[in-house]
C-alpha cells in the first residue's frame, strides 16, 4: 500500500471526524421560517408541513420564549391575512394593524435579543396572487412594483424589523429598497437580504398552501429564474451586490449547491444564506416517515451539505429541532 492511499487515518475517532468541516453547524446560523396570521388567537397546524403552524400574535410569547431559551437567534416573518381586502397593489402587507407589522412590534417587546426579518413580497396580499404589481396584459409592471416593494420594507423597518428580504424577484428591487431605507434614515439600522437566486421551483408547495399565495393565474417563470439557469443566477447575484444587498440568497438550497458554490466565490465578502424551503423540509420528512432514512441523520446531511457548499446562514423550518440537537 503506498503512503497516499491512506486517508482512514485522519477520521477514525469522532473528534477529527469533526476537525474535516472547514465550519460546523452552529445554533445561530439558523433563522426559524414563522407564519403569522391575522386571528391573534389563532394556533393551527400545517398539513403539509409537520410541526409547523400559522400563528396569532397573542400566542408568540409562548410559541417563541422557548425556542429562545434554547438558543434561538433570528426569525423570519411571513404575513398570512385572512381577514383583508386583496387588491391589485398588495394593500394589506404594510397595514400597521396586519399580522406582520403587529408581531414584529410584540416580538421587539417580548424578546430583546431576537434578530427579526421580515420576508417582503406582495403575492400573499394581491388579488392576483402575483409577486408584482402587474399590467392590463398580466405582464409584471416593473417600476411600481419595486417602488411599492420599496415602501412595504421601509414600513417594516419603521416597525423594528432587523432585516428586510424581498422575495420577488422583480428587477431593480434591492437598488430600490436600498435608495429608500437609505432616504427614511434607516439605512444603517436595518440589514437588507436579497433572496438573489431564487428559482422557479416546485418545491413552494407546502409554502404557498401555508400563506395562502399561489396565482390565481399563470405561473412566476418570468420572474423566477430557470431552474437549468447558472449564468442567469450569476448575474443576478453580481446585480444585486452592486445594488446594494447586504447579505445573498440562494433558494431553494439541496438541489442548488452549485449555485451557493458559485455565490460563495462571487460575493466573497458578504454573508450567504441559502433557504432550505417548505418543499425540501417535507420531502425529507417523507422519506423519513416511509423508512428510507432517519430524520435527524437526514437534517443534518443537508444543512451541512450547503455549509460545505458556502452557506453562512440556514433559514429552515428545521430550526427548532436543531436547537435540541446542537450544543452551541
Ligand atoms: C413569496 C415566497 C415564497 C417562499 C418564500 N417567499 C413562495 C413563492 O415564491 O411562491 C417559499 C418558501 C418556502 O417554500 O418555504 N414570494
Ligand atoms: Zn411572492
Amino acid at each position: 500500500m503506498d503512503i497516499s492511499s491512506i486517508l482512514q487515518g485522519g477520521y477514525q475517532h469522532p473528534l477529527s471526524r469533526s476537525w474535516q468541516g472547514r465550519r460546523q453547524l452552529t445554533k445561530s446560523m439558523f433563522m426559524y421560517p414563522i407564519f403569522i396570521t391575522d386571528d391573534p388567537e389563532a394556533s393551527v397546524v400545517i398539513p403539509t408541513l409537520p410541526g409547523q403552524r400559522r400563528w396569532g400574535v397573542n400566542k408568540l410569547e409562548s410559541f417563541i420564549g422557548p425556542l429562545v431559551q434554547k438558543g434561538l437567534k433570528s426569525v423570519i416573518l411571513f404575513g398570512v391575512p385572512f381577514n383583508c381586502e386583496k387588491d391589485g397593489c398588495g394593500t394589506p402587507a404594510d397595514d400597521p394593524c396586519g399580522p406582520v407589522i403587529q408581531a414584529i412590534k410584540k416580538l421587539r417587546v417580548l424578546f430583546p435579543s431576537l434578530y427579526i426579518a421580515c420576508d417582503v413580497c406582495l403575492c400573499e396580499y394581491t388579488s392576483h396572487g402575483h409577486c408584482g404589481l402587474l399590467n392590463d396584459d398580466g405582464t409584471i409592471n416593473t417600476q411600481p412594483s419595486v417602488q411599492r416593494l420599496a415602501e412595504v420594507a421601509v414600513n417594516y423597518a419603521k416597525a423594528g424589523a432587523h432585516c428586510v428580504a424581498p422575495s420577488d424577484m422583480m428587477d431593480g428591487r434591492i437598488k430600490a429598497i436600498k435608495r429608500a431605507l437609505i432616504d427614511a434614515n434607516l439605512g444603517s439600522k436595518c440589514t437588507l437580504m436579497s433572496y438573489s437566486a431564487k428559482f422557479a421551483s416546485a418545491l413552494y408547495g407546502p409554502f404557498r398552501d401555508a400563506a395562502g399565495s399561489a396565482p390565481s393565474f399563470g405561473d412566476r417563470k418570468c420572474y423566477q429564474l430557470p431552474p437549468t439557469a447558472k449564468g442567469l443566477a450569476r448575474r443576478a447575484i453580481q446585480r444585486d451586490v452592486v445594488e446594494g444587498a447586504d447579505i445573498i440568497m440562494v433558494k431553494p438550497a439541496l438541489p442548488y449547491l452549485d449555485i451557493i458554490s458559485d455565490a460563495a466565490e462571487l460575493a466573497p465578502d458578504h454573508p450567504l444564506a441559502c433557504y432550505q424551503v417548505s418543499g425540501e423540509f417535507a420531502m425529507v420528512h417523507a422519506g423519513a416517515t416511509a423508512g428510507v432514512y432517519d430524520l435527524k441523520t437526514m437534517a443534518f446531511e443537508t444543512t451541512e451539505s450547503m455549509v460545505r457548499a458556502g452557506a453562512t446562514l440556514i433559514l429552515s423550518y428545521f430550526t427548532p429541532d436543531f436547537l435540541d440537537w446542537l450544543e452551541t
